[in-house]
């Protein structure tokens, strides 16, 4: 028999850790209510054309990382690797032009083909905003408060927010003819990798982790120095903003970005604790990315949180699953009977109750109410059952006599009482 395994940098998660995942995403979409971001669901699997076109070619994650094949209609598809030019192409595709501007977020698995390690993964999952139509510079700061603030909220500490400008397409191309022509002179001087990233995407040299380049890169010419007069103005205006909300910040002109679609804003928040895959968010403007997918111009700005780091970085606090307010325990056909009847009835509160369904002995089953630190519990045996009654009481030993009270399957409102005066329970 074949031993099927996972693939691997995939990950299954279990009801014990998804209880985390589940709190962490319950905060994040509460955050996200609160400033009227509205959630976008696009497919997993797209066109590869579409990410070709919208991330860039010479980017490594199109030229090396994509899950790509042909379907059985012969057309090339990919596992999106990002939520951005999905999102991109949704609006466009359903009329942007119709529309005013959209705050939207997204939440899902993506998939690149990265050698797998801790914080890195094949399919890892991401939390991505988008606000699309804004051009102002309150929607810069308000995209990168956004996400510093809900990982403020997630009581993540120790955070370092990372900023620099790539100014706009112009600025860029000025920058790169100066760049190449440095390039050329001092390109025994840099690392392979480097070197084979001249012709495709000179720009990711500048992010190299290769220290010797590093060094080498400290004289070449600073894209700084090419912004335009407004793009500079821009620039220092976020700067500004950013210190009035005190949101401190560090300005780093070699952050690029790994996807080819940014201009003007770009931001990285890392966390020390992360070790190698440091990055916990990335984001940027990207004014030209809708106009050059064949849409109408149209300035838009976001970010995408990778919620495996999340995961890694919030605390303890959120592994705390909700308690069981009731565990009912049956024995004997005519009990069980009753048992599922009233177990539906029961999902008509607010209340977590378990039925037990191992038909074991009474002891047994108090034994499992009592490891499961069960609130109250449900008892019914032949005896109950025939007379259509069921016994209800805390979970407690010292008050199991005082609020013990038998009930008919019928009386709704006396276990409305009781629910409500022992466990301050209603009816949803
Ligand atoms: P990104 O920087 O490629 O940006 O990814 C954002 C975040 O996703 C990273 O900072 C990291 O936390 C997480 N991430 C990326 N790759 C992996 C991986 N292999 N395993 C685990 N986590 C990973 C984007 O994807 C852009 N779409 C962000 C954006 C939205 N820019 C504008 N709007």
């Amino acid at each position: 028999m074949n031993n099927f395994k996972n693939l691997r940098g995939t990950v299954d998660l279990f009801p014990d850790q998804l209880i985390k995942w589940q709190n962490v995403e319950k905060i994040i979409e509460e955050q996200l209510l609160r400033a009227s971001v509205k959630e976008i669901r696009t497919p997993i699997l797209e066109m590869t054309e579409l990410f070709m076109r919208g991330i860039g070619e010479g980017s490594d994650v199109v030229s090396k990382e994509m899950y790509t094949f042909l379907d059985r209609g012969e057309r090339s598809c990919t596992l999106r690797p990002e939520g951005t030019a999905s999102v991109a192409r949704a609006l466009i595709q359903n009329g942007i032009s119709t529309m005013p501007s959209q705050k939207l977020w997204y939440m899902g698995p993506m998939f690149r083909y990265e050698r797998p390690q801790a914080g890195r993964q094949r399919q890892f999952h991401q939390l991505g905003v988008e606000f699309v139509g804004y051009e102002s510079l309150r929607s810069d700061i308000e995209i990168i408060t956004l996400a510093w603030d809900i990982l403020a909220k997630l009581g993540i500490k120790e955070l370092n927010l990372e900023i620099n400008t790539l100014g706009d397409h112009i600025d860029r191309l000025s920058f790169q003819k100066e760049f190449l022509k440095w390039l050329e002179v001092n390109k025994n001087s840099l690392d392979l990798d480097s070197q084979k990233r001249i012709d495709k995407n000179p720009l990711r040299i500048l992010d190299t982790k290769n220290i010797q380049t590093k060094k080498v890169l400290e004289d070449a010419p600073r894209l700084f120095d090419f912004l335009s007069e407004k793009s500079l103005q821009r620039y220092t205006n976020i700067k500004e903003q950013l210190k009035l909300l005190k949101i401190p910040f560090l300005e780093n002109f070699n952050l690029v970005r790994g996807l080819d679609y940014y201009t003007h804003t770009a931001f990285e928040i890392t966390s020390g604790s992360l070790g190698s895959q440091s990055t916990v968010c990335g984001g940027g403007r990207y004014d030209n990315l809708i106009n050059q997918m064949g849409g109408k111009e149209t300035p838009a700005i976001g970010f995408a949180i990778g919620l495996e780091r999340l995961i890694l970085l919030s605390g303890n606090n959120l592994e705390e699953s909700r308690e069981t307010d009731i565990y009912i325990v049956n024995k004997g056909i005519h009990a069980e009977t009753l048992a599922m009847e009233l177990s539906r009835k029961l999902r008509n509160y607010d209340l977590l109750a378990e039925l037990d369904l191992t038909g074991a002995s009474f002891s047994k089953q108090f034994k499992k109410a009592n490891k499961l630190k069960s609130k109250s519990i449900i008892v019914i045996g032949d005896d109950e059952a025939l007379k259509n009654e069921f016994v209800i009481r805390l979970f407690n030993e010292d008050s199991a006599q005082n609020n013990e009270e038998t009930i008919s399957l019928d009386d709704v409102i006396k276990l409305d009482n009781w629910l409500n005066k022992n466990l301050l329970i209603k009816r949803s």
